[in-house]
């Protein structure tokens, strides 16, 4: 592949500012300077690169998992906060990657990203079922009763059919680990309140059998590594 059309796969800006980067001698391809566009590139995942003085590794497609943060609306054009777009480094952005899903703005936790739309499609078609798992603080102590309503269904309002938990259980006085399959409109925080309580809080752990990086903080980001994936592919079937 050409360097400044590699480059522009990579979010680095229009061809035409790729082909200007190059020449200016602000780009290296596997540690070595190279100052021309056309140069033909063998693009394997994971050749370092770096841009500008920024390193970065070629990728064909882009797949990232983000420890959200309280406070961060899921929308490129958000209204009350700021975006998780604003998390991730600008070349993420410039080639168009999309969160699978959202959450809501007070959610933290899970959230997965990339640009390969089929990739998106399958983890969160509804047809799919993929289970997504939260741990769900609420403001009253949680019952048997109310694991009970949930594992067997609530009505919320526009539904015409009750939604039910995949799986729930009380793991502390005021929490509960809660599996739901579809991913409606502030699911979680209605199927709660349908059930006679509140979310004060709202987690999410696991997607599929992909839990979330223990090490990785609240705010930061990292590539899926070829297991992740791997992992996450096996939920489509
Ligand atoms: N359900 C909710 O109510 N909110 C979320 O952010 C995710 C699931």
């Amino acid at each position: 592949m050409q360097l400044e059309r590699l480059l522009q796969s990579q979010g680095f800006g229009t061809r035409k500012a790729c082909r200007n980067l190059v020449r200016a001698g602000l780009v290296t391809v596997a540690g070595t300077l190279c100052d021309n566009p056309s140069a033909d590139i063998d693009a394997v995942d994971g050749l370092p690169l770096t841009v500008d003085g920024e390193s970065w590794a070629y990728c064909a497609a882009a797949y990232l998992v983000l420890n959200k943060p309280a406070g961060y609306e899921c929308s490129q054009a958000p209204k009350h906060h700021p975006s998780v777009y604003g998390l991730l480094p600008w070349p993420l952005r410039e080639r168009g990657v999309q969160s699978v899903g959202r959450l809501d703005e007070d959610t933290t936790g899970l959230l997965l990203f990339s640009d390969d739309g089929q990739f998106i499609h399958m983890l969160s078609s509804g047809k799919r079922k993929v289970p997504k798992r939260y741990r769900v603080t609420t403001k009253h102590p949680v019952s048997g009763e109310l694991v009970a309503q949930l594992l067997a269904g609530v009505t919320l309002h526009d539904e015409p059919e009750p939604i039910i938990a995949a799986a729930c259980e009380a793991v502390d006085s005021h929490q509960l680990l809660l599996t739901v399959t579809e991913g409606k409109y502030h699911q979680v925080k209605r199927m709660v309140a349908a059930a006679g309580n509140r979310v004060e809080a709202l987690h999410r752990d696991r997607v599929g059998h992909y839990d979330l990086p223990a090490d990785l903080a609240q705010g930061q980001w990292r590539w899926l590594t070829v297991a992740e994936r791997a992992l996450l592919h096996g939920l489509g079937g």
